[in-house]
Order: C-alpha cells, then sequence, then structure tokens
C-alpha cells in the first residue's frame, strides 16, 4: 500500500492546497480539522478522494487515532494571527504550543517518519539587517511569534531526542486562493482585495510602509513537498519566502492597478505585536530542500485577484 500522509488543520488555507497537491500527486491523504478557522468548502473539490477525521489538535486521544498508520505529517493545524494572540493568548496557546506538542507525541508514538511542521516568520521579530537568515536570534513580539518559536524548538528536540524527523518552515505572509477573508483576523491581502472589489476603502493599520515578503501559496506547496522527501534536512528550520518585499502603501497601489480601481485608504492605529520589515533570505532554504519560489509576487497577485473575483 502507498504511504499514509495527514494534514492537519487540512480543512484550512494552506492545508487545502496541501492536501489537494498530494491527491494530484496520487497519495493517499487524511485530514483533520475542528473548523474553527478551516471551512468545509475548501476540500469540496476533495470530495471522495481524502479520509476525513474531524477533531481537534488540543485532544491527545484524538491525535493517537488519527495517527493510526501515518507515514508523513504536514501540520498546518493552528490558530493563526498576531493580533487574535494579543486578544486571546490563552486560545491560540493552546492549540498552537499544547497542540503541537500533542501532533509531536502522537507522531512519536505511532512510528510516524517525518513531521513537517508550519512555523513562522513572526519568529524573528525586528531585526536590523534584512534578509533575514535563520541564524538571526529570533525576538519575538507576539504571543503568536513566541507560540510558532516554541513549536520549532519541540520539533527539534523530537528529532534529536526520540528520532522523529521534522522540518519546520518560516511561512513568510502565505497569499492566495481560498484564504479567507472574513475575520477581522485575516490575511491583510485577502482583506485589500474583497474590499476593493466591494467598493468599499481598504483599513491600512500604521502608516502602511511596513513591509512583508507576501510568498504565494503555490511557493508553500512546493517547500512542504520538498520538505517531506528530503533525506539531509531532519531537525532544520528554514525560510518559505520569496526574497522580494513590498510595503503595504505599494501592495494597495499594485492591486488598485489590477483591478482599475482608485480607493483612498482609511489610516488606523498600528498593532500592537506587528513587526516593521520583514524579507526572507532562502539560499539556506535551496541548500537543505532543494527550494525555489515557483511564482513571483505580481503573478500570485494576478492569479489571486482572479480568484476572488470569480468565487466572492
Ligand atoms: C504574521 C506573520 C506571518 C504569520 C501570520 C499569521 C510577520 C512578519 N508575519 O503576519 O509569518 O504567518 O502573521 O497570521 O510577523 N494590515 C492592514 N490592514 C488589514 C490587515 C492587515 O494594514 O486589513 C497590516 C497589518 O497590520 C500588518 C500587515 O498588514 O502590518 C500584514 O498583516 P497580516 O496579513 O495580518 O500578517 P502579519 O501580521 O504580517
Amino acid at each position: 500500500m502507498s504511504k499514509l500522509y495527514l494534514v492537519t488543520g487540512g480543512a484550512g488555507f494552506i492545508g487545502s492546497h496541501i492536501a489537494t497537491a498530494l491527491v494530484k500527486r496520487g497519495d493517499r491523504v487524511r485530514v483533520l480539522d475542528n473548523f474553527l478557522t478551516g471551512h468545509r468548502h475548501n476540500l469540496a473539490h476533495l470530495e471522495g478522494q481524502i479520509e476525513f477525521i474531524e477533531g481537534d489538535i488540543r485532544d491527545a486521544e484524538t491525535m493517537g487515532r488519527v495517527m493510526e498508520g501515518v507515514h508523513i505529517v504536514f501540520h498546518e493545524a493552528a490558530i493563526p494571527s498576531v493580533p487574535r494572540s494579543v486578544a486571546e493568548p490563552r486560545l491560540s496557546h493552546e492549540a498552537n504550543v499544547d497542540g503541537t506538542f500533542n501532533v509531536l507525541l502522537a507522531a512519536k508514538e505511532a512510528g510516524v517518519k517525518r513531521l513537517v511542521f508550519a512555523a513562522s516568520s513572526s519568529a524573528y521579530g525586528e531585526t536590523e539587517v534584512l534578509p533575514k537568515r535563520v541564524e538571526m536570534y529570533p525576538t519575538p513580539l507576539s504571543p503568536y511569534a513566541a507560540q510558532k518559536l516554541f513549536g520549532e524548538f519541540y520539533c527539534q528536540v523530537f528529532s534529536q531526542v526520540y528520532g522523529l524527523e521534522t522540518v519546520s518552515l518560516r511561512y513568510f505572509n502565505v497569499f492566495g486562493p481560498r484564504q479567507d477573508p472574513s475575520s477581522p483576523y485575516s490575511g491583510v491581502i485577502s482583506k485589500f482585495v474583497t474590499a476593493l472589489l466591494a467598493n468599499e476603502p481598504p483599513v491600512i493599520f500604521g502608516d502602511g510602509e511596513q513591509s512583508r515578503d507576501f510568498t504565494y501559496i503555490d511557493n508553500v506547496v512546493s517547500a512542504n513537498l520538498l520538505a517531506a522527501e528530503t533525506s539531509n534536512a531532519n531537525g532544520t528550520v528554514v525560510n518559505v519566502g520569496v526574497n522580494d518585499r513590498i510595503t503595504l502603501n505599494q501592495l494597495l497601489a499594485e492591486l488598485q492597478t489590477i483591478l482599475g480601481t482608485n480607493l483612498t485608504p482609511i489610516y488606523k492605529e498600528l498593532r500592537a505585536g506587528d513587526v516593521r520589515h520583514s524579507q526572507a533570505d532562502i539560499t539556506y532554504t535551496e541548500k537543505m530542500i532543494g527550494y525555489k519560489p515557483v511564482v513571483g509576487l505580481r503573478e500570485g497577485l494576478q492569479r489571486t485577484v482572479e480568484w476572488y473575483k470569480e468565487n466572492q
């Protein structure tokens, strides 16, 4: 029988894209989700092609059951969002730290070969030098950043102590089709595009001169598939971005050009825990797992706008 892959958080934005890529390759896929931030409709196109289990990573018993027979785990389940972690630190800690511990322990006990962990660029906090490299000392600025960093440390410890292979991927601001714009904590690109399509002014927190390395979803899927297979990457942490950085003001201008709109944004107070600049050095990622971005920012924005036009 072919290898069984588990995607935790597989009904979420990133998890559903990983599950889709695995199904396309012909792999056997099990998905776990509790629908706290994920949605059934994200998996509608995979109906009958995956095994779905509704459950929560915070529940150790569920995790034991879900892990049976699994060869590789993509651990995407989390409560994302920097501001949500500031507003709800206990809830996000329980999902992102306790939940990750449960996933790791269950994986180790079930004899899983490798676990790929969705880590976060927020772990860096402010750095004087850009682009950001993994050897830089992490200075988390929010509960979310600290929780994701803790997850990386646990992954490394499980590699060293228990022989569970792990790779942590520090995602840099992922965007693309199926990213949910409906929460106040949704990613900025989903917010901007849906506001512009509704002819409503987008909101910018701060002066809009903060910058991000916005990373199209296909790059993240590619990094995950590589990290699952590359033999020498065990125990490592790598960046997943494109090493391209734009400010929010520039991003909004790009989107207005694509959509042919000219709306004036509303500027609001900067969010607590917000990082000023973010950009990934990806030379180490290429060396360790052979990763190269497959879709650049502009192409990614075009594809994303098309998707929201058709699906909103
Ligand atoms: C952070 C992390 C990222 C993580 C993500 C999880 C950094 C550098 N990145 O993203 O690795 O995976 O959280 O959610 O820490 N904004 C607006 N208007 C809006 C929405 C957001 O101006 O309507 C601003 C935010 O204040 C921020 C930027 O846009 O400055 C990006 O925000 P968001 O998309 O939420 O992601 P980050 O917080 O950067």
